[in-house]
């Protein structure tokens, strides 16, 4: 019994274990059939991403084929073009080479049946231009010239005992071409303006640039680029202190404008009794009133409207030249007189370094380095006149440069359009503007050419051009060349003496000139030059080539050895 109850023991127990062992089993089944379905998802999946692969390579290679055929296909039609276009440009070559030589067989037959008659032609042009030169140049000395004669006043000059004048046709570089066809060179640069030489391609550009946008507008209430650039470049280069511009038609009228800014100056300030101006003889200021009075009282038109001109204060002339030793006794008179006038000196006015107009005199720097310490020590306003001297002519581009003083007003003018058309400027402080403009005052004056754009323009261009150009090296080969061609001269028994400063050349003989004889003579040597009193000069464009100025100097040489 107790076997039999072991071994339905032993058979339990191994029921369970077999029990245990098939949940196992079936555990492990269910497992791997987990398994195996996650294996053949995975596996259905590369399946297809395999598929999908194959088609994308299939794609590629396909649109790869598509590409390169479309390729092949261009390269092809390329070619193609490249042959049509190399037989197309070889045709017409061929065709070309063909014309032209057609062409040339043409020409060739046609110039031979022309030649007698272009040369026929030819003669009967040049004929006809002679008889037409013939009968104009009539024309213009029987009818312009005596309407000319006649009718219209010249510088300084007398309407029933007019000096002889030349007609000029054209002017280009330093020559003037008269209407009968002769030319000279211009050893006057059209009275010191024209220092470009004449028709100068730049000038004529602002000019015609100008023309085409105004000519002018009034500048009462308007203003324009041309006026304002040109107060920016002659703010620019002149001396510091001067800073405020009023455009003017003329030089004169520069001075006058100064003389009048003076006034008011002291009127604003508060010492109205200062109205006299004080100068030296030998001056020359222009041909208006104010800048008449200020001229040399002698040598100017004093004598003349005696009674008119106000009535100012004169030192004698300045007669220490630069290259003396400075004393101050050179200024003694004139210190003098500022001393005992000084309560009704509104402003002392002068040409600094040379006395122009009045006698082409150079006088020493020390001489306005002095007069400016005399005008500040008694309250009294300077005024420069550089209307000549502006510009470089002096060897500086302001002769108050040599002196390294400055004034309160300054006046230029003449080359400041480079000779183009008339235009000037008066340049004063800060001090005088504002004593002019005190206690709500205007400045009283306002022409109606003022600031002229056009003008403007052209003097725009001028000061580009100078401040572009060598010029400080022209004007000293310039005067070295006076220096020596005209130095020779001082040995002759005519002559009183030789100099020269900057562009300026000077021979001043014992005896006065007779103009007319002298520069006939000088126009025959194929030069023009305006001598005046007993001063034969030069003062040329900065251009003038070193061949021309020997031309100028051996035309002033031979007709003062004629003397
Ligand atoms: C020093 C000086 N000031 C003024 C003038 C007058 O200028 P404009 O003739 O332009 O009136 C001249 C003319 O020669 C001059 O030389």
């Amino acid at each position: 019994m107790a076997s039999v109850k072991n071994s339905s023991a032993k058979s339990r127990k191994r029921v369970v274990e077999l029990q245990s062992a098939i949940k196992k089993a079936e555990k492990s089944a269910e497992k791997a059939g987990k398994a195996a379905k996650r294996a053949s998802h995975s596996a259905s999946k590369a399946k297809k991403a395999r598929h999908e692969a194959i088609d994308a390579i299939k794609e590629m290679r396909s649109e790869n084929r598509e590409t390169r055929a479309k390729l092949e296909k261009y390269a092809k039609q390329r070619a193609k073009d490249a042959l049509r276009k190399k037989e197309a440009i070889k045709k017409a070559r061929k065709a070309l080479k063909k014309k032209l030589k057609k062409q040339a067989e043409a020409d060739k037959t046609k110039a031979k049946q022309r030649k007698p008659r272009k040369k026929q032609r030819k003669k009967a042009v040049k004929t006809r231009r002679a008889r037409n030169r013939a009968i104009f140049a009539m024309q213009l000395d029987q009818a312009l010239r005596d309407f000319d004669r006649d009718h219209l006043w010249h510088p300084y000059t007398s309407l029933t005992n007019p000096l002889p004048v030349y007609p000029v046709s054209s002017a280009d570089g330093v020559m003037l071409t008269f209407d009968d066809g002769r030319q000279v060179i211009d050893g006057m640069a059209s009275w010191w303006c024209v220092i470009h030489g004449y028709n100068h391609p730049h000038l004529n550009q602002a000019a015609k640039q100008q023309i085409d946008a105004m000519s002018h507008v009034m500048f009462g209430g308007l203003t324009h680029q041309p006026a304002i650039e040109l107060g920016q470049k002659l703010v620019g280069m002149t001396a510091e202190p001067l800073e405020h511009v009023f455009l003017t038609d003329s030089g004169s009228i520069s001075v006058e404008v100064a003389l009048k800014m003076a006034l008011q100056y002291w009127q604003g300030v508060g010492k109205p009794d200062k109205q006299r101006f004080l100068t030296v003889r030998g001056g020359y200021h222009g041909d208006t009133f104010g800048a008449m009075s200020v001229c040399d009282p002698v040598g100017g038109m004093h004598q003349l409207f005696q009674g008119m001109l106000p009535q100012q204060l004169f030192a004698p002339r300045p007669d220490i030249t630069p290259g003396d030793s400075w004393s101050d006794d050179a200024i003694s008179d004139f210190a003098e007189l500022i001393d005992r006038y000084s309560d009704e000196i509104a402003a002392v006015i002068l040409e600094p370094v040379v006395q122009g107009a009045g006698g082409m005199r150079f006088y020493h720097p020390n001489y306005l380095r002095k007069m400016r310490e005399l005008c500040d020590r008694h309250d009294v306003l300077l005024i420069f006149d550089e209307i000549a001297t502006g510009f470089g002519r002096t060897g500086k581009l302001f002769a108050y440069e040599h002196a390294e003083v400055t004034p309160d007003i300054l006046c230029v003018g003449k080359a400041i359009t480079g000779g183009y058309m008339t235009l000037a400027a008066t340049i004063a402080t800060d001090k005088v503007a504002k004593g002019v403009c005190s206690d709500d005052m205007v400045f009283m004056h306002g022409p109606t050419f003022m600031a002229n754009p056009l003008a403007c323009a052209v003097a725009n261009a001028s000061i580009e051009l100078l401040l572009e150009s060598p010029w400080q090296s022209r004007v000293q080969s310039i005067e070295s060349h006076f220096n020596t061609a005209l130095e020779p001269l001082r040995a002759l028994d005519a002559v009183a003496d030789v100099r020269s400063l900057g562009a300026i050349g000077v021979v001043e003989m014992k005896e006065s000139l007779t103009v007319s004889a002298v520069q006939e003579a000088l126009i025959d040597e194929g030069v023009w030059l305006r001598p005046f009193g007993k001063l034969l000069y030069a003062m040329p464009p900065y251009v003038m080539e070193q061949e021309q100025l020997h031309k100028v100097t051996d035309a002033m040489s031979r007709v003062v050895n004629r003397l």
